[in-house]
């Protein structure tokens, strides 16, 4: 079967919701999802949306929002495209807030805002409150409110749909492929503009705070028809996971005053960040829980956790401003946070890069910024870059919104010229062939077994420390995993609703996407945000303030190129908080 929309968006998430909203008002627009729609990962953001509203902090301003997010991204961000987003972030807040969003009140009855990592005053002075809140389920409020809105106006949605390929020819987006997971059967989507909101990849680790269905699939798509990724080796570990589980405990506990001990019961930020402590940005401090487990400190028989603390806040507060943290800690950890102290441990939260586009997300396909046609990317698989090397806490709700709306708006502009360019004679052979091969597989090789594998091995080495050693192993490790996934046999034969297919097709989306962000971790020899080299501690200006174009070719060679990031009023700098 084959559907034809004007513009059709892969991803219910954040800025798939909210590009559909914009381009709903001049054209005819579809989503496309793997999930229901309001079970999209955006939905687990907790803390808040950044922007410099004032409601609370009055000396805030939209330069120190720059500023910090320069600064955050440890100077790997595209300052245009930082620009943008911080401009603009108040008014996407307020048509949220129009919207709909049940937001968290000050006794004045505006928005409230509370401090986040990274988040300061007159350039790192002091913490300050930016970050907009629903206690913490602003993801969750945010997400539901997008939806409502696209029934509303009538958006048209295809759930539970996986994409398989996309279509692309001299350059040019004609469609893509999918699988209908429920009822079987592959479709064909013909678009004049096909836009990626499919999220980030952190599934490929063991200890993450990510969905499920958060295995990438955006990128794999993309490299497989010839394009690039960009600066996959920046990789978001969120300092507080609850142990063993991986669950964010937000970042708001610590806006709201929680702090962290090691097993000598020390606040242990004092040494590695002195002035913002538990809120400086999160790259800092998933290396200083690291550091205080390597060495000894941590707490537990195994060392292998230290403690958020938040007790001192008190029932009440931590009732009305934190609910969703006492819920889980209850229901996952059975610890009561506010009697006991919560065991944490860093957990893979974010990918900073993903699929190249320029600031108004428009897919790039080489280092130059050429353009492909009717391709558009926003949210957590795009690389926009306004995260640079790491992402500030609760610049992700905003970056999806911002650039989820202008990324809509870029449609919007283009889409009277764009036309259904003709489809290829066989649109579904790439996707055919490889439901076949899975789904004929006859080896002896067990899906979970493989996914497993993957993710302990990025765990150990591709974390929070890296050394060209551990990168080299991994590498070989993948080659291996590949290997076995050649002889891989599915048990459920089935076309509809068959998990064991899902679970196979995200894993090889996985597998590939993984050769990418352990070869560009080997190759960049410095230390920078999110990618940490304990045999090249420093930061090397000199050599790498430029960004990763990575393309995977069908043999599985990766080849390299390299492309300038965008300096306007900030020069990099030491970084120190
Ligand atoms: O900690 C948090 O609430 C996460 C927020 C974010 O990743 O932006």
């Amino acid at each position: 079967m084959t559907h034809k929309h004007d513009v059709i968006i892969i991803g219910s998430g954040l800025a798939g919701l909210r590009a559909a909203l914009e381009v709903g008002k001049v054209a005819d627009v579809a989503v496309l999802t793997k999930l229901y729609p309001s079970r999209s990962h955006s939905g687990a953001a907790q803390g808040g949306i950044a922007a410099t509203l004032k409601n609370v902090d009055s000396d805030d301003c939209v330069e120190f929002h720059i500023f910090d997010t320069v600064k955050g991204s440890d100077y790997l961000g595209d300052q245009d495209a930082i620009e943008n987003m911080c401009n603009e972030a108040p008014e996407v807040v307020y048509e949220t807030e129009h919207m709909g969003v049940p937001y968290s009140r000050t006794e004045d009855g505006k928005i409230h805002q509370r401090k986040f990592g990274g988040h300061s005053l007159n350039h790192g002075k002091v913490a300050v409150r930016r970050s907009c809140y629903a206690a913490d389920y602003t993801g969750h409020v945010l997400l539901h409110t997008f939806y409502e809105q696209c029934i509303k106006n009538q958006v048209r949605f295809y759930n539970e749909f996986q994409a398989m390929s996309l279509l692309v020819k001299d350059n040019v987006c004609q469609g893509f492929v999918a699988w209908d997971i429920i009822n079987g059967g592959l479709h064909v989507f013909h678009a004049k503009a096909v836009m990626f909101a499919t999220g980030g990849y952190g599934r490929a680790f063991k200890i993450t705070s990510n969905a499920h269905s958060s295995t990438g699939d955006g990128l794999s798509l993309c490299t497989r028809v010839g394009l690039p990724i960009e600066d996959m080796e920046f990789v978001q570990f969120h300092p507080t996971g609850l142990y063993k589980q991986g669950i964010l405990v937000s970042e708001g506990a610590r806006g709201e005053g929680a702090y962290l001990l090691n097993g000598q019961n020390e606040r242990f930020m004092e040494r590695y960040a002195p002035t913002l402590m538990e809120l400086a940005p999160r790259d800092m401090i998933a290396r200083a829980i690291q550091t205080e487990l390597l060495e000894g400190r941590g707490c537990g028989p195994n060392k292998d956790h230290v403690y958020l603390d938040i007790r001192h806040l008190g029932e009440a507060k931590i009732t009305a401003v934190i609910p969703q943290i006492k819920g889980l800690c209850l229901d996952f950890a059975a610890i009561d946070p506010i009697k006991e102290p919560i065991p944490i441990q860093p957990t893979a939260h974010y990918s900073m890069g993903g699929i190249p586009v320029t600031v108004d997300g428009r897919v790039i396909y080489d280092a130059k910024n050429s353009i492909v046609e009717g391709l558009y990317a926003a949210g957590e698989c795009a690389c926009v870059s306004v995260h640079g090397a790491n992402r500030l806490g609760t610049n992700s709700l905003l970056d999806a919104a911002a650039n989820g709306r202008r990324t809509g708006k870029a449609i919007c502009a283009d889409v009277g010229k764009l036309k259904h360019s003709e489809l290829p004679d066989n649109p579904m052979k790439a996707a055919q062939d490889e439901m076949n091969r899975v789904l004929g597989g006859t080896g002896k090789e067990k899906v979970i077994r493989i996914r497993h594998d993957l993710r302990d091995s990025m765990e150990e080495n591709c974390g929070v420390f890296r050394t060209s050693e551990k990168l080299t192993k991994q590498k070989q490790i993948l080659k291996d995993l590949h290997e076995r996934f050649r002889h891989i046999k599915i048990d459920d034969k089935a076309k509809i609703f068959n998990s064991d297919l899902m679970e196979a097709i995200e894993l090889e989306h996985m597998l590939e996407f993984c050769e990418v962000i352990v070869e560009g971790a080997l190759n960049r020899n410095e230390s920078r945000g999110g990618h940490s080299r304990t045999d090249f501690p420093k930061r090397d200006d000199d050599n790498w303030l430029k960004h990763t174009m990575a393309w995977r070719g069908e043999d599985g060679k990766i080849t390299f190129d390299y492309k300038p990031v965008i300096i306007k009023n900030y020069q990099p700098m030491e970084r120190k908080y």
